[in-house]
């Protein structure tokens, strides 16, 4: 009796936590850091939510904009308020936020599991509930959570878990007792615990990775990274890439130097791998192909699909053997199920354009012995039928993003008078005779 009643006081609190009816979806919007780190105010912040919607982003789904680190003072007021930064926001944070929903853009604030926030601003370790009261005044509704400046083990007596477990009670219980919304919760503690097994038990998404740097090497070991874990992914749980750096790198980060075609192979991985797609760009003189890219419809589609919230895994490895690791060569062979087809992503890894073939049944989507119809994400046309493989010529660093949906039972294969087998090690006639080729 004593254990289940302790069982069941648990199973309610994680229950409130979890089954909150927010972030089935992967998140989409924009982040001030990776463009601008400290160096952001009103003015800017909102130039880049105009330059969201003139640029048809916010229609194409990026409804959000954080304010990462440092949009507070340095201090908390004598009553232990956080306290916004009259410099950055001269008419008050209330005031931006329902400047930029206007524009059909929520507000998202940040903070941090310990005493100060990586920039050096307060912390909400022993301020949870204070502060989302806090951003709810201004006007917030949603939370990244960074891991800098943690207290001692012997003040918590927590692991990373226990401490990020901490604000996931808080929103809770501030979602119960006004009767609102419950805040999205964005775990940012870089990988560091494998938060693809729990995360989901805390929040709604959550960083498999450190930092992102806006060039190819960093790209590639991140996706290295992802075809490791890719299946912690699902409704209301999303293994967090970082953030997009697609365009101008701005003066946060160092410059950036992906190519188009780098910056295609980035985009797809995030959107098929369901990602949140926040982007970490100035976008105020974005180009043509930024916008091309950022605004993808095709693989938003997917990443935003309402039945299916599975990530795509890797089929084969390619380069290296199966299962692998490579940072600089990660997977190169990948599908996944879909609403709208069955896709496949194939990475050339190499620093040379490269022949790429696969067979189609190497996807486990796939039914064997059919003809299938393929459509391309990136010129957004149908491209014939695939018979039982396909085989593609990419650019260095490029990126195929394919669409497959059944065309009809395949040919019988000519002049063989055979019929053909995927398995053929395995397929036998009915008398119990294998197959022989
Ligand atoms: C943790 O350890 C430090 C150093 O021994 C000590 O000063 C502090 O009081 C301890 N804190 C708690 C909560 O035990
Ligand atoms: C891109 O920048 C990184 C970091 O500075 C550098 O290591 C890499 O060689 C650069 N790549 C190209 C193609 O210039
Ligand atoms: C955008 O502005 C940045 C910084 O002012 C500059 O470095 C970059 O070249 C510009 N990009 C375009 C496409 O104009
Ligand atoms: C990764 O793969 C490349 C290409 O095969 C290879 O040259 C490199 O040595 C590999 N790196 C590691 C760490 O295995
Ligand atoms: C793929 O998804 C579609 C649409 O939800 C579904 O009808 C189909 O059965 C799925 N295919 C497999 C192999 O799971
Ligand atoms: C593709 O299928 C052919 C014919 O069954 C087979 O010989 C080949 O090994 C397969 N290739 C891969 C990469 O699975
Ligand atoms: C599909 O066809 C378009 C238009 O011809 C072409 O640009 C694109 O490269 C093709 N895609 C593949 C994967 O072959
Ligand atoms: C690919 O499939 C075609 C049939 O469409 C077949 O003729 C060809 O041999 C296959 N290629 C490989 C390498 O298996
Ligand atoms: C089994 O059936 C196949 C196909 O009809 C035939 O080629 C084979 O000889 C048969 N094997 C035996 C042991 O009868």
């Amino acid at each position: 009796m004593l254990f289940l009643a302790i069982f069941s006081v648990h199973f309610v609190r994680y229950a409130v936590a979890l089954n909150n009816g927010v972030g089935k979806l992967p998140k989409m919007g924009y982040d001030t850091w990776n463009a601008f780190a400290c160096n952001y105010d009103q003015e800017r912040v909102l130039a880049q939510a105009e330059a969201m919607v003139k640029h048809g982003l916010v229609e194409a789904g990026y409804n959000s904009i954080i304010l990462d680190d440092c949009f507070t003072l340095k201090s908390r007021s004598t009553g232990g308020k956080l306290v916004e930064d009259p410099e950055k926001w001269p008419n008050g944070l209330k005031y931006f936020t329902s400047e930029i929903k206007k524009l059909g853009i929520s507000a998202s604030a940040y903070s941090d599991a310990g005493y100060q926030t990586c920039a050096g601003y307060p912390g909400s370790y022993g301020h949870e509930a204070q502060d989302l009261q806090t951003w709810t005044e201004w006007g917030f509704d949603y939370l990244k959570y960074d891991n800098c400046y943690i207290p001692f083990d012997n003040v918590t007596q927590e692991n990373v878990y226990g401490r990020y477990q901490r604000m996931s009670d808080a929103i809770a219980s501030h979602a119960a007792k006004t009767q609102s919304e419950s805040f999205w919760l964005s775990l940012c503690e870089w990988g560091w615990q494998q938060p693809w097994i729990w995360g989901k038990q805390i929040g709604h998404s959550w960083r498999i990775n450190g930092d992102i740097r806006p060039w190819w090497s960093a790209i590639a070991s991140i996706i290295d990274q992802a075809s490791f874990v890719y299946w912690g992914s699902g409704f209301y749980g999303h293994n967090d890439m970082d953030m997009l750096e697609i365009g101008n790198t701005g003066q946060g980060s160092p410059v950036g130097n992906l190519t188009y075609d780098e910056a295609k192979s980035h985009f797809t991985a995030w959107a098929l791998l369901k990602s949140p797609l926040i982007i970490g760009t100035d976008l105020t003189n974005a180009t043509r192909e930024t916008i091309e890219i950022l605004g993808n419809r095709d693989l938003i589609k997917i990443n935003q699909d309402p039945n299916i919230g599975e990530a795509i895994s890797p089929f084969r490895w390619g380069v290296n053997p199966d299962y692998v690791s490579n940072a600089t060569h990660p997977a190169q062979y990948w599908s996944g199920n879909s609403s709208y087809g069955v896709l496949f992503m194939v990475l050339n890894t190499y620093d040379r354009p490269a022949q790429m073939f696969f067979n189609l049944t190497e996807s486990w989507a796939i039914r064997a012995g059919r003809m299938y119809d393929v459509y391309d994400m990136w010129s957004h046309t149908n491209n014939g039928t695939a018979l039982r493989n396909i085989s593609l010529t990419l650019p260095a660093h490029g990126v195929a993003a394919l669409l497959l949906n059944d065309a009809g039972p395949e040919p019988e294969v000519e002049g063989t008078g055979l019929p053909y087998c995927a398995g053929y090690w395995q397929c036998s006639w009915p008398n119990g005779t294998y197959y022989s080729n």
